[in-house]
């Protein structure tokens, strides 16, 4: 899978839509062995909008955010949260181990992970005990935002341009999280939720994927031309699958949450 080429402020121009999942997953996370001088890793925390979130509920933490993504670290240093630390790694590479966490978080993240699942166990032994790790990703893979997507990515037209190579990991069903986790020798609490995500504006799902799951896409449309073809295209067949109402765009979109507590 290619990595695809982040837009911080695309990103965050729903900030607050993408970050309520991560408010509603650490309601569920109890208090970590330090508290409230935690050290805690935030992978895959993109612009800092998660571990903004993380220094507000753990004032004197230690906070490390982890990030394959040069551009997103860059505004997360700046804008995001500047008081953590930040180190440009690759989630599968990275070792939690070396820092001693007493609370993994990552937000949004492991769906562009391949093979995550395989992580998780890596992670929860790096914990001690009574250590956290939770972690949330989206399960709307079967929705038409990505379902018109993957369709159009397939389309002779397009598939030279844009095709299958550049697919996002995907994610599991929630059951496999829990007996992943449990196996590790972890108590888990795992549930999902679907949040009527109300957006306004013009093209407001295009431009929520845009952020996200058009940036593989993205990436690989160069020519300014073909990127305006498909963006018309797909945001015609968007506006017709989340037609506009009188209080704007309903955008339901399903997360799964897992929080373990290694025993
Ligand atoms: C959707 S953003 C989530 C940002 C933030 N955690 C939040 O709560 O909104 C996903 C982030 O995961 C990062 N990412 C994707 N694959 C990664 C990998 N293999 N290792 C580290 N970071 C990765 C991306 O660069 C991006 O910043």
């Amino acid at each position: 899978m290619s990595t695809p080429v982040w837009d911080p402020e695309q990103y965050l121009r729903f900030a607050d839509e993408r970050t309520r999942p991560l408010r509603d997953l650490l309601a569920r996370v109890p208090a970590v062995p330090h508290e409230p001088a935690a050290t805690i890793l935030d992978i895959g925390c993109g612009p800092g909008n998660s571990t903004a979130v993380l220094r507000r509920r753990w004032p004197e933490a230690r906070i490390t955010g982890i990030d394959n993504s040069a551009e997103m670290l860059a505004t997360a240093r700046t804008e995001g949260e500047p008081t953590a630390d930040y180190r440009l790694a690759d989630a599968r590479d990275y070792d939690p181990a070396t820092a001693a966490p007493d609370l993994i978080v990552s937000n949004a993240t492991l769906q562009w992970v391949d093979g995550h699942l395989a992580l998780l166990p890596r992670w929860a032994d790096a914990l001690r005990t009574g250590g956290v790790l939770a972690f949330q990703v989206p399960g709307n893979f079967g929705s038409p935002s990505h379902t018109l997507l993957a369709e159009l990515r397939r389309d002779p037209r397009w598939r030279d341009a844009v095709g299958d190579n550049a697919t996002r990991a995907g994610v599991h069903r929630p059951a496999e999280y829990l007996a992943t986790l449990a196996d590790a020798g972890c108590a888990v609490d795992v549930w999902e939720t679907t949040y009527s995500t109300l957006l306004t504006g013009a093209d407001p799902v295009l431009e929520w994927v845009k952020g996200t799951a058009l940036r593989p896409v993205l990436t690989r449309l160069t020519d300014p031309v073909d990127r305006a073809a498909f963006l018309a295209e797909y945001g015609a067949l968007l506006r017709e699958a989340y037609p506009a109402g009188p209080h704007g765009t309903v955008f339901p979109f399903r997360r799964i949450f897992a929080v373990a507590v290694r025993r």
